[in-house]
């Protein structure tokens, strides 16, 4: 179906050991409650691929395709904007101008001059800061999202259409969330980040709960619980989220595999080393929401027990699933980040050992999430036309 090509697959010595609660459940049904209130909100597709179950010899696999999700192009929808309205309500009572104020007065404007006065921040590769710039001009505060120098010109542009700051920062995204972070600091504004460090949990602990709701809906959508879900990961909050709600639902059932670009697979390398570290170098990968260095801390207290097994895969076998997708029929349109787990799964599925490793077998019942449709549609057209 596709190429072999090069991967890793790393089993999780710690899996299933008890550790920290990460996404208590309360904050998972206020998420899912303000989220589900939202104009135009609807869950996202679940689509049934018999080809790729039947080439990787396994029961079913359901490809969750977050392309659709509120007109934003990736999940990444869930989590921002829910972080954001949440600081809101958060801040202006805490300035006294309104004790609970709702996310449909602050969209009707009821409390605009105070919400102007707060500025939201976030580092991005395109994705989250889309979410945090949507919410931002729906829940009108201010905005100023940050960079790294390889993030496209048509990611940038979805960006700014939404009314949002750009700045542009060299290096990686690594250096864009410390310059976010550093300008934060002297201006006073609110980070609003999708990873996490020491002291700076609270918001992108919202961003995860949100992230939530994507796992809850596909296990409402499928007839049978999965045995494996393969999640991309770039800091891990997406892959820690989904853990967490897939034992929320069906009780650790569920073997999780995080799939990170072999370019920048901190995850991967943090699970060899026991604990969280960095990988280096310039993490140029084409699988742009995962060129990622550092795991986020919240991300890593719930994966490194939570993960099955972590995989990293190539450049190359990504375009190959891109492709697959794109010219099955009914095409399914998949961005470069969302078919990191569909190319574990058929690289693994074909090796007896890897195989033999993940627990694949005919009754296994395979979830991927697709986590995003063509965020970039030149870079997605481009990559796609040899078909
Ligand atoms: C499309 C897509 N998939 C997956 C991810 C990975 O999410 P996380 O960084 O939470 O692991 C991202 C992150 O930006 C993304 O944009």
């Amino acid at each position: 179906m596709i190429p072999n090509r090069p991967y890793r697959l790393l089993l999780n010595r710690r899996h299933g050991t008890p550790g920290v609660v990460v996404l208590p459940e309360g904050g998972f049904r206020r998420a899912r409650a303000e989220i589900e209130s939202w104009p135009g909100y609807e869950p996202t597709p679940l689509l049934p691929l018999p080809e790729v179950a039947q080439a990787a010899r396994v029961a079913a696999v359901h490809y969750k395709d977050e392309g659709p999700r509120f007109g934003l192009g990736s999940f990444k929808a869930l989590g921002g904007a829910y972080a954001v309205a949440k600081l809101l309500v958060t801040e202006l009572s805490r300035r006294g101008v309104a004790n609970h104020a709702t996310t449909k007065e602050l969209e009707e404007g009821a409390h605009r001059d105070a919400a102007q006065g707060i500025t939201v921040t976030c580092a991005t590769d395109g994705n989250h800061g889309r979410s945090v710039a949507w919410g931002a001009q729906r829940f009108g505060c201010r905005c100023v999202i940050f960079v790294h120098e390889g993030v496209s010109q048509g990611r940038r542009d979805a960006i700014a259409k939404y009314g949002a700051e750009l700045r542009v920062v060299p290096g990686t995204y690594d250096h864009a969330v410390r310059a976010c972070a550093h300008e934060a600091e002297r201006e006073a504004w609110f980070v609003v980040s999708d990873t996490s460090w020491e002291g700076y949990t609270e918001v992108p602990r919202d961003v995860m709960q949100g992230y939530r709701l994507m796992a809850e809906e596909a296990s409402n959508q499928l007839d049978a619980p999965p045995t494996h879900a393969f999640v991309p990961g770039g800091v891990g909050g997406v892959a820690a989220a989904v853990s967490v709600q897939l034992r929320a639902r069906h009780g650790g059932a569920v073997k999780v595999v995080a799939v990170e670009p072999d370019k920048a697979a901190c995850l991967l390398a943090s699970a060899e080393a026991g604990e969280p570290v960095a990988v280096e170098g310039d993490l140029d990968t084409l699988m742009a929401g995962l060129a990622c260095g550092e795991p986020s801390l919240l991300a890593w207290q719930e994966l490194e027990r939570g993960a099955f097994a972590f995989m990293s895969v190539s450049d190359d076998s990504a375009v190959d699933c891109m492709r697959l997708l794109a010219r099955r029929k009914p095409p399914v349109v998949a961005g470069e980040s969302a078919v990191a787990g569909l190319a574990a799964l058929l690289l693994a599925a074909r090796d007896p050992f890897s195989r033999a490793m993940l627990g694949l077998d005919a009754d296994s019942r395979v979830l991927l999430f697709g986590t995003e449709g063509a965020t970039d549609p030149e870079t997605y057209a481009r990559l796609t036309r040899e078909i």
